[in-house]
């Protein structure tokens, strides 16, 4: 009921022609999946390069970020009509990299994802705990603090633009994956949360993916889980070869 979605955040790597040279091996070995929705999200500069490279599959093009603003004097940043034009039907809103390095707050990513209700967009809004929070006991309150703020004022209608991330800080980029139950557990608390303000039926809706040290290797056991519905990969969404494995899991 759910189509699995299997994303590649490339963060800040790649120039426009590593970026051409990766989508075109992704799409050689992925462009015709069907069993999941694979999407690609390089950075700004690369985003006309890649839509370029998938046009004629199915591969969908996501972005970063975005301003609120539809425009105006905001100096370095990029409104949701730019995306549009650029090619992309999605875009992720905070990264625990945006949160932590850039000040990104539930109130800045409830502003983000408000403006994309009125678009064509889909967001991939990321929640997670760090570390510490883990350690103190406080995930559930985090995740439901992350999720009331950053989805303040949606109605159940406003859900089919939502693709939630589960991204634990502790598991980015070190290597250390939540374990499936870890994961599941969590996806389950987000995903009664959503049934607790939306409703059910619209809960069931909602894909929520797993993003944190995704690899060739512990995809499978993570897609098994019935609350994961995919994965936000960074590290391993570099290379074709392992993200090809990825999407095949
Ligand atoms: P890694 O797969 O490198 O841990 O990064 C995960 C991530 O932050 C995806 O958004």
């Amino acid at each position: 009921m759910r189509l699995p979605v299997i994303a590649g955040n490339w963060k800040m790597h790649k120039t426009m022609e590593e970026a051409r040279a990766l989508t075109r091996a992704i799409k050689d070995g992925a462009g015709g999946a069907t069993h999941c929705t694979v999407v690609l999200a390089p950075p700004f500069t690369s985003l006309a390069a890649v839509c370029g490279e998938t046009k004629g599959s199915s591969i969908q093009l996501a972005a970063q970020n975005v301003h609120w603003e539809p425009k105006g004097a905001f100096t370095g940043e990029i409104s949701i009509a730019m995306l549009e034009d650029a090619g992309c039907s999605m875009v992720i809103i905070g990264h625990s990299e945006r949160r932590q390095y850039f000040g990104e707050t539930d109130e800045t990513v409830n502003r983000r994802v408000k403006a994309v209700l009125n678009s064509s967009l889909k967001a991939i809004v990321c929640i997670g705990e760090t570390l510490a929070e883990r350690e103190a006991g406080r995930v559930h309150d985090l995740i439901t603090q992350q999720l009331a703020g950053g989805l303040a004022g949606l109605t159940h209608q406003s859900l089919s633009h939502i693709i939630l991330a589960y991204e634990p800080v502790w598991a980015i980029g070190t290597g250390r994956t939540a374990s499936p139950e870890i994961a599941q557990e969590v996806h389950k608390a987000i995903r009664d949360w959503l049934s607790r303000q939306f409703g059910t039926e619209a809960a069931q809706e909602v894909r929520i993916l797993y993003g944190g040290s995704v690899k060739p290797d512990n995809v499978s056991v993570l897609m098994r889980q019935p609350d994961i519905d995919g994965a936000l990969v960074g590290g391993a969404c570099l290379e074709a070869e392992s993200f090809l494995r990825i999407i095949h899991y």
